[in-house]
C-alpha cells in the first residue's frame, strides 16, 4: 500500500511481514521460547486505563523534552535493533537520516550491519546519537569501540545487561545462517561465528558472560559518556545501578527475546519507581528510568511517562517501518507518533509532559492477570 495509507505502527508490521524474506522476518519478529513475554509487553499497556482531565484549554500542547540532556522532538528514542540490512539495503542509515531530519535520537547497535562510522557520517551536524554496547570477551576491543564512539560525539552508552547468552528464538533458529548472507554481515572485529543456529546466535558468540557489577568502575574509567544499563527488571537491581553511580537504566526484556516469562518493563516500572523514591530525590535529575517493549502507540508512551519513565524506547516499530518503506517509512512512523501524542495529550488534558502525572492513569489492574 502507498505510505499515506499507513495509519498506525501496526500497519508497518503487516507490510513488513508480507515483503520481508522468511529469514529476515524470522529474525526480526521472533522472541524466545514460547513467546509469552513478547505478548505480555503489548498486553501490559492494555491493563492501564486513562483518567483524562477536562476543561483545561488545550489549544496548544507541547511535548518537547530532553533525553539524557539531549533535545528530542518526542519523548521516545529509537532502540538498538541488530542487522538492519536484513530488512532494507540501507539498513540502519534509514533510521539515522529520518532521526536527523525530525529531531529524534537513535541508539546505534553494536551489531549494526552498517559500520559505526557510516552511521555517524549519515547524521546531520549536532544530531545526538546513543550507542548500544555488547561487551566483548576481549575488553581491548570494547575499550577501543567505546572511546572511538565518544570521540565521534556519541552522547550515551547503553550497556546491554540482559544478554550474557542469547535467548533461544526458535523461529530464527530454524533458519540456517549462511555466512555470505549480505544482510547478516556485521561490523568487523567481532569473532567466533557459529553458523548452524540461526542468525542471532551466529553473530553473538563474542559477548562476554562474565560481565558483572565489578566492571562498572572500569567503564566509568574509560569514558565520560552517560552510562545506562539496558535490561534491568527488578527493584533490587535498579537500586544497585543507582548505587553503582550509572546515569540510568532501561526497564526492558529485550523485546521478549531473552528470558521468556519475564515481566514487561512497564509492569516493573511501578515497583522500581517506588523503590527508587525511597533512595533519594524523585524525579532524579541524575538518574533516568527508561522503558521499552511493545510501544506502538503514543498512548503507550504517555502511560509509561505518567508512571515515571523519562522516555521510552521503540524497537520493532521503526524496524518494520524501514523494512517496508526505507527512510520514508521511518519518517512516517515519527509523524504518526507526533500526531498521536498531540491528540492524546489534548484528550488527556496535559499541556506539556510535566502535566502527564501518575493521577492520569489507573494502573490498578496492571498486576492482575
Ligand atoms: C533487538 N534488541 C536489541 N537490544 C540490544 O541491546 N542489542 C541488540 O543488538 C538488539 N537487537 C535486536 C534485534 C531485533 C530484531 C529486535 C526486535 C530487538 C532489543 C531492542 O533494543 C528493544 O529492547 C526491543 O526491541 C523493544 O521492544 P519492541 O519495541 O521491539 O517491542
Amino acid at each position: 500500500p502507498p505510505l499515506d495509507e499507513i495509519l498506525n505502527l501496526h500497519d508497518f508490521e503487516a507490510v513488513a511481514r508480507s515483503v520481508l524474506p522468511d529469514k529476515a522476518w524470522a529474525y526480526y519478529s521472533s522472541a524466545s521460547d514460547d513467546e509469552i513475554t513478547i505478548r505480555e509487553n503489548r498486553a501490559a499497556f492494555q491493563r492501564i486505563w486513562f483518567r483524562p482531565r477536562i476543561l483545561r484549554d488545550v489549544t496548544s500542547v507541547d511535548w518537547s523534552c530532553t533525553i539524557l540532556g539531549q533535545k528530542s522532538s518526542l519523548p521516545l528514542y529509537i532502540s538498538a535493533t541488530a542487522l538492519g540490512k536484513l530488512g532494507h539495503p540501507d539498513g540502519e542509515l534509514n533510521l539515522t537520516r529520518a532521526a536527523g531530519k525530525h529531531g529524534v535520537i537513535q541508539m546505534i547497535p553494536t551489531l549494526a550491519s552498517c559500520s559505526f562510522d557510516q552511521i555517524v557520517d549519515a547524521a546531520v551536524p549536532g544530531q545526538p546519537l546513543f550507542l548500544q554496547l555488547y561487551v566483548n570477551r576481549n575488553r581491548e576491543i570494547t575499550k577501543n569501540y567505546v572511546q572511538h564512539a565518544e570521540r565521534r560525539g556519541v552522547k550515551a552508552l547503553f550497556i546491554t545487561v540482559d544478554a550474557p547468552q542469547l535467548g533461544r528464538r526458535e523461529k530464527d533458529m530454524r533458519m540456517k545462517f549462511v555466512g555470505d548472507d549480505a544482510g547478516a554481515k556485521v561490523q568487523e572485529g567481532q569473532s567466533g561465528v557459529k553458523k548452524d543456529q540461526g542468525v542471532a546466535r551466529a553473530i553473538s558468540s563474542f559477548i562476554d558472560p562474565s560481565l558483572s557489577w565489578k566492571d562498572i568502575p572500569w567503564f566509568r574509567s574509560i569514558t565520560n559518556m552517560s552510562i545506562i544499563l539496558k535490561g534491568v527488571a527488578t527493584p533490587e537491581d535498579a537500586i544497585m545501578a543507582l548505587e553503582a553511580g550509572v546515569q540510568g537504566i532501561v526497564l526492558s526484556n529485550h523485546g521478549g527475546r531473552q528470558l521468556d516469562t519475564s515481566r514487561s518493563g512497564l509492569e516493573n516500572l511501578v515497583d522500581i519507581v517506588a523503590a527508587l523514591k525511597t533512595r533519594g530525590p524523585w524525579p532524579n535529575p541524575n538518574f533516568s528510568v527508561f522503558v521499552d517493549g511493545g510501544v506502538r502507540r503514543a498512548s503507550d508512551v504517555l502511560k509509561a511517562l505518567a508512571l515515571g519513565a523519562s522516555a521510552v524506547g521503540v524497537g520493532r516499530g521503526f524496524l518494520y517501518a524501514f523494512s517496508s518503506y526505507g527512510q520514508e517509512g521511518v519518517e512516517r512512523a515519527i509523524q504518526i507518533f507526533r500526531d498521536e501524542i498531540e491528540m492524546n495529550m489534548r484528550l488527556l488534558g496535559a499541556r506539556n509532559l510535566s502535566e502527564v502525572v501518575p493521577e492520569m492513569v489507573d494502573a490498578s489492574a496492571l498486576h492482575s492477570h
